[in-house]
């Protein structure tokens, strides 16, 4: 049977990444290690916790032994890799946290992954490395790289370490950019659920400058089959670029939200920018697509009922989050604003 290490499986992403992988690969174990940061959540898991192929390490990636060890006890043959600072906002108000879990923590990971022989090694990435675009255009994989926020920045010198690993040694790694992901268990720090949890008590929705920037958005589920495909056909020392092709500005999807939650608009209050927002990511997915089959299979349209559903349904999930520690990072990212 074979080993999967899923770091940072407690996320958004990873969460729907171990549930998917479970479902969808009866021969592969999988150990989820994650340091649960306020972003890390064990309740995203809980239908899969006693699951007898799946084990949860709490760890950081940071921690050189605990890695080593953690590759070392389970027989990893595989890696996949998200742990990470995954929010801009944040990033603009402290950014030292983001380059020691993003770039030191990818590192320490690839040296452990590395020393011990593991298989594959495949670092999720973003977008948002490639920077921001005009009106027009896409990211291709050669589009160069030009991040703008300390989230991006910390993100790409991550992808740079893990392409020179590939280089340097050999080392079997691959490199995903997705777009926006959006759905179940999102932390309610994020767009699409922020607004719904605000639209849902009646709370102002605070569109950042005038809700014009562009976001290119991919239902979660869409990317864990892309990054499966990657994972068992992507070519190492490659890059894929993962997009829905369902580009929508802010304020639209906000408008999108309000009709499916029967809410009025005039919950909606344009607050100061985001500094430095980019205005607009587009991504061209066709290399994945043609070289490994991937297509996604959700429409934006889609996507977002049944994520609005899904936070209708799963209520007291977010509610246990913003009644704790997220009251305070509202206050502070939103009241003066
Ligand atoms: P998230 O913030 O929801 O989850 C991050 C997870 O990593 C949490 O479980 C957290 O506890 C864990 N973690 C953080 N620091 C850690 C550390 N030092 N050691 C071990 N675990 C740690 O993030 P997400 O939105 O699920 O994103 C996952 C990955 O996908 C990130 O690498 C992000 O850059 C990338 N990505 C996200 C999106 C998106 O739209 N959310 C799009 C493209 C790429
Ligand atoms: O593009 C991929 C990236 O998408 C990932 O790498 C990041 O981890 C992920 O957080 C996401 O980054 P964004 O900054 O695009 O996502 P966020 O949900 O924070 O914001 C989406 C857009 O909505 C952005 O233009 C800012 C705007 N926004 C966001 C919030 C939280 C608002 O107008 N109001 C808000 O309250």
């Amino acid at each position: 049977m074979r080993s999967l290490l899923v770091t940072g499986g407690a996320g958004f992403i990873g969460s729907n990444f171990v549930r998917y992988f479970l479902e969808s690969h009866p021969d592969v174990r999988l150990v989820n290690f994650d340091k649960l940061t306020y972003a890390g959540n064990l309740d995203n898991l809980r239908d899969v916790q006693d699951h007898d192929r799946y084990t949860f390490v709490r760890g950081d990636i940071c921690d050189r032994d605990a890695v080593q060890g953690t590759i070392k006890k389970y027989d990893i043959d595989a890696v996949v890799h998200f742990a990470a600072e995954s929010h801009v906002d944040r990033s603009i108000h402290g950014a030292a946290v983001f380059v020691t879990t993003n770039v030191l923590g990818t590192q320490v990971l690839l040296d452990a992954a590395r020393e011990q022989k593991v298989g594959k090694f495949l670092h999720v990435s973003t977008d948002e490395v490639y920077g921001s675009l005009g009106a027009t255009g896409k990211f291709t994989e050669s589009s160069p790289l030009h991040p703008n926020s300390p989230y991006a920045a910390s993100k790409a010198g991550s992808d740079l370490l893990v392409l020179a690993a590939a280089h340097t040694f050999g080392f079997p790694a691959v490199i995903t950019r997705c777009s926006n992901n959006y759905g179940p268990y999102q932390f309610p720090e994020k767009l699409i659920p922020l607004m719904i949890a605000n639209a849902t008590d009646d709370k102002p929705l605070p569109v950042y400058g005038e809700g014009a920037n562009v976001r290119d958005w991919l239902f979660v589920r869409d990317h864990c089959t892309a990054l499966d495909a990657v994972l068992e056909r992507g070519r190492s020392g490659e890059v894929y670029n993962i997009g829905g092709d369902s580009e929508c500005r802010n304020i639209d999807i906000v408008r999108l939200l309000l009709g499916i939650l029967r809410k009025p608009e005039s919950l909606i209050t344009f607050v100061k920018d985001r500094p430095g927002h980019d205005l607009r990511y587009a991504i061209d997915a066709s290399k994945i697509m043609s070289e490994l089959g991937w297509a996604p299979a959700v429409t934006f349209e889609q996507g977002l009922q049944r994520t609005v559903e899904w936070y209708i349904k799963h209520e007291p999930w977010w509610r246990g989050i913003i009644s704790g520690a997220y009251k305070q990072y509202y206050r502070e990212m939103y009241e003066e604003r």
